[in-house]
């Protein structure tokens, strides 16, 4: 049996503070003492405790509310759950993930979801996801220096190839990399991504015909999977979520920023645009178009997606009804202003309110760098 230490005690705390927030706002769930009292037990008698479905439900839902990274938490409500709390091998880990690929996806009308596997508890350690995300691309060094595919895996796709993985014999800029997953019994094991989990979108501009000659796709669906959720003191650090994309994420950051596809010189270059002097705003003329391209794009397949004009004010809705609920919204003004003309949107002229809240999701330190590295395990 564990000894009570001074985890235990915030266990304990964190379990009563998130019980009462989950009968505030479900006044249907009936009066909160004795589940206070019942979780207390279970606390004093394995160290931890099980969620009900229902209270699990509500702090995933509420983690994202709480994110203050996010811009799209408007739909926080509507978050799909799937309890996975009793999978804890990385074979069923890995096949439960593709299928959220195809759930999430669903033909296009992207469903925000969330997979939560097997607690961190005190007898057995949860399984870790290494990839960032379910889709990623690998990155492969070419003999001039430069990378094929995304810069920013390229030390995890060495990694990887390490561990075993073959990389496509004739690899190319759009790679999707294999899941990691860990556990302790089983160490890191690769799976490959089977096709019918990958959705992609090729990307053409509305008007620039050669754009579709640059052969540029992105995933439909971001799945962040290495970020721990933590629920009144229980922490899943395997609980893979996604909402749908913003264009800006792709359009200027993976694709622009110069150490991801840095794509906008050679947009540039097409256009025709006189990138001799940096007054003619060349950059910022192609990266408009490229965005334009992503944006144009998704609609074009189908597949949901957002500007950052339209979400920048669903934002400042969300903002007003959590204040209508007597709540606070913790927003992190870095992470919520587009990275391409802030200054157009709404969310750029004004403070928030920063200080954290429980439930939220954390980035682990340790698991970036399995993200970014491909190792070391968790386990060892
Ligand atoms: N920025 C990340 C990417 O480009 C995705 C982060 C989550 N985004 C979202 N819309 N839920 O892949």
């Amino acid at each position: 049996m564990p000894e009570p230490g001074p985890d235990t005690e915030l266990l304990r705390a964190a379990a009563r503070e998130f019980l009462e927030l989950f009968h505030t706002e479900n006044p249907r769930a009936g009066a909160v003492g004795p589940r206070v009292a019942a979780v207390m037990r279970e606390i004093d008698l394995t160290g931890t405790y099980w969620h009900t479905s229902e209270e699990l439900t509500f702090g995933a839902r509420v983690a994202w509310r709480n994110n203050e990274r996010c811009i799209g938490r408007l739909y926080w409500h509507s978050l799909q759950v799937r309890d996975l709390r009793t999978v804890s091998d990385a074979g069923r880990v890995a096949a439960h993930c593709f299928d959220h690929l195809r759930l999430a996806h669903n033909g296009g009308k992207i469903r925000p979801m969330i997979s939560v596997f097997a607690p961190e508890t005190p007898y057995r350690p949860a399984p870790r996801i290494w990839n960032e995300q379910l889709i990623r691309y690998a990155g492969h060094a070419l003999p001039d220096e430069r990378v094929l595919g995304d810069p920013r895996y390229l030390a995890f796709t060495s990694g990887l190839i390490e561990r075993g993985w073959q990389p496509p014999s004739s690899p190319g800029a759009f790679d999707v990399l294999p899941l990691v997953v860990e556990t302790v019994e089983e160490g890191p094991q690769l799976f490959e991504v089977p096709a019918a989990s990958i959705h992609e979108v090729p990307l053409r501009h509305p008007e620039l015909a050669w754009f579709a000659d640059l052969d540029l796709r992105w995933h439909a669906v971001p799945v962040i999977s290495n970020n721990r959720l933590v629920i009144g003191g229980v922490s899943y650090p395997a609980a893979p979520f996604n909402g749908w994309y913003m264009g800006t994420e792709i359009g200027a950051r993976n694709l622009g920023d110069s150490d991801r596809y840095a794509l906008v010189p050679e947009v540039a270059e097409r256009m025709g645009l006189d990138t001799s002097e940096e007054t003619t705003l060349w950059r910022d003329r192609a990266l408009v178009e490229l965005n334009r391209a992503v944006l144009h794009s998704f609609r074009a397949q189908g597949v949901t997606i957002t500007d950052h004009h339209t979400e920048s004010r669903r934002f400042l809705t969300h903002l007003e009804r959590e204040e209508n609920a007597g709540r606070r919204c913790p927003t992190d003004w870095t992470w919520i202003v587009p990275p391409m003309s802030g200054s157009q949107t709404p969310v750029f002229h004004r403070h928030y309110d920063s200080s954290p809240q429980v439930p939220n999701f954390f980035t682990d330190p340790d698991a970036t760098h399995r993200g970014l590295h491909g190792g070391p395990p968790a386990f060892r």
